[in-house]
């Protein structure tokens, strides 16, 4: 468990709706999906915006609210391609925890 952090509840997070979190500084877009939970941040890699937590989930995606740039909300991936960045996240009895890390943004596509 080493660098997690507790950020929630389960219970805290509706189905598809978002939930802003940050960790070690680090702004963090939360989603739950059929009983899993992904992290992703929640910056927009488009227009570098903050607004990943209000974004729309359907079909194992997440769109960004601002143009609809569609993430994998396992790998951060649009289209296979190289998308935002996910963070890990556990499980443990119903608190949820997610391992995250400041880094230099990477906005290369
Ligand atoms: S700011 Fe997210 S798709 Fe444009």
């Amino acid at each position: 468990m080493e660098g997690f952090e507790k950020v929630c509840h389960i219970n805290d997070l509706e189905e598809k709706v978002g939930k802003r979190v940050m960790v070690n500084d680090v702004d963090l877009a939360l989603f739950k999906l059929e009983n899993k939970v992904y992290a992703l941040n929640n910056i927009c890699p488009h227009q570098h915006v903050a607004v990943m937590h209000d974004g729309y989930v359907y079909g194992g995606h997440v769109s960004c609210p601002v143009h609809g740039w569609s993430f994998n909300l396992k790998d951060g991936k649009i289209n296979g391609r190289k998308g935002i960045d996910v963070f890990e996240v556990k499980i443990i009895d119903d608190e949820v925890y997610v391992k995250a890390e400041a880094k230099e943004p990477n906005w290369d596509f």
